[in-house]
């Protein structure tokens, strides 16, 4: 049987499909012109896709340059309006804002005033384009004066607890505060409230803060998989809100785990949220494709200052060409299963992807 069918087919059109493999099969085939390529494209990028981090602080007639992330800027309120526009002419979207306040003190009082920083900030873009996606980053790092992600376990203060240790971020009195400022930008007019600091229960603290108010239509994207990592240096400078002592390794997770990520994102799915997120993006797109494939929700991947400023540091070397490396490290965001991107690229890709240089 075998000898028949292998001597025929020295002669005769084979009956069977040939073997899967060179030289019938050419992959390259599909790759000879740039209209083929664009056909095979599994996944593609557009400015519709991109979350834009924005830096408000007070003043006015302020565009203070960040040094360590070429290109982006604090922005005083009076000087967001006209960047809203040229964000909103580029297609554009969505915002996520963060606030440099007037003072820190120990319970980052602005951060939870209707009058701070960001809720001026929410109030002003919501003004000047209604329909931009406003979504507030809430977190209290950039308010307390140790620089912490929550009220600290300290002796003389009314919250002291022998039970836990000094300098502990107390997570229960957090919640009650992350409340609070959640109420306060969604009143301000935000449509997204984003919790980014990593606490026990945030989410489901926020949306009974937001419920209990009437904001049961303000969606949460919960900063879900955050891991304690380096590649946030630059954000603190332009935060100016690096912590005073110790880092956030006692809330934010270990680059070592992927399971936990599950886990954490599991519990955040529990308590209501509407959208995930993970953060860093390029490090950690195991854990991107994993919660895409494990989760139904729109997932959000956040490629922080540190990605931002190393392509810009190495192409100002000029070791990597920025355009294209910028739009590849978007496209494998996209491609490990991000709905949406927030970058500090998207003004310069949106360019890019709208065809300018
Ligand atoms: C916390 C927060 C941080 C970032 C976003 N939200 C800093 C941190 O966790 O230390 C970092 C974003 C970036 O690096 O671009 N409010």
């Amino acid at each position: 049987m075998m000898t028949s069918r292998s001597r025929t087919s020295q002669h005769q059109a084979p009956t069977q499909p040939q073997p899967a493999g060179f030289p019938a099969v050419r992959p390259r085939r599909l790759r000879l012109s740039g209209a083929m390529r664009q056909m095979m494209r599994e996944t593609n990028l557009a400015p519709s896709d991109f979350i834009l981090p924005l830096f408000v602080r007070h003043g006015s007639d302020i565009r203070q340059p960040i040094a360590s992330m070429p290109g982006q800027y604090q922005w005083s309120v009076d000087r967001l309006r006209n960047e809203i526009r040229e964000i909103v002419a580029l297609g554009i979207p969505a915002v996520v804002l963060f606030g440099i306040p007037a003072s820190k003190d120990a319970t980052g009082s602005e951060h939870y005033d209707g009058d701070g920083i960001v809720p001026q900030a929410i109030r002003a873009i919501k003004e000047t384009a209604p329909e931009m996606v406003v979504i507030s980053d809430i977190c209290f790092c950039e308010y307390t004066d140790h620089g912490h992600c929550g009220i600290i376990n300290t002796p003389g203060t009314s919250h002291f607890t022998r039970r836990l240790p000094e300098g502990y971020v107390l997570n229960d009195l957090t919640l009650e505060l992350l409340g609070r400022a959640s109420v306060a930008h969604a009143e301000a007019g935000a449509d997204i409230i984003a919790p980014s600091g990593m606490m026990d229960g945030m989410v489901g603290a926020i949306r009974a803060a937001l419920d209990e108010q009437g904001f049961d239509h303000t969606a949460i994207l919960s900063y879900a998989a955050k891991y304690a990592s380096g590649f946030y240096g630059p954000f603190r400078d332009a935060a100016e809100s690096p912590p005073a002592f110790g880092d956030r390794s006692q809330y934010q997770m270990d680059p070592a785990n992927r399971r936990e990520a599950m886990c954490e994102v599991a519990l955040d799915v529990a308590e209501g949220a509407d959208m995930l997120m993970v953060k860093p993006a390029l490090p950690y797109l195991d854990v991107l494709a994993e919660v895409r494939q494990t989760f139904p929700l729109p997932v959000a991947a956040y490629q922080v200052s540190g990605e931002y400023a190393m392509l810009h540091a190495a192409a100002a070397n000029g070791w990597l060409d920025l355009r294209r490396c910028a739009l590849e490290s978007l496209i494998s965001i996209r491609r490990a299963g991000a709905d949406m991107i927030l970058t500090y690229f998207a003004k310069d890709a949106a360019r890019w992807l709208n065809g300018a240089e």
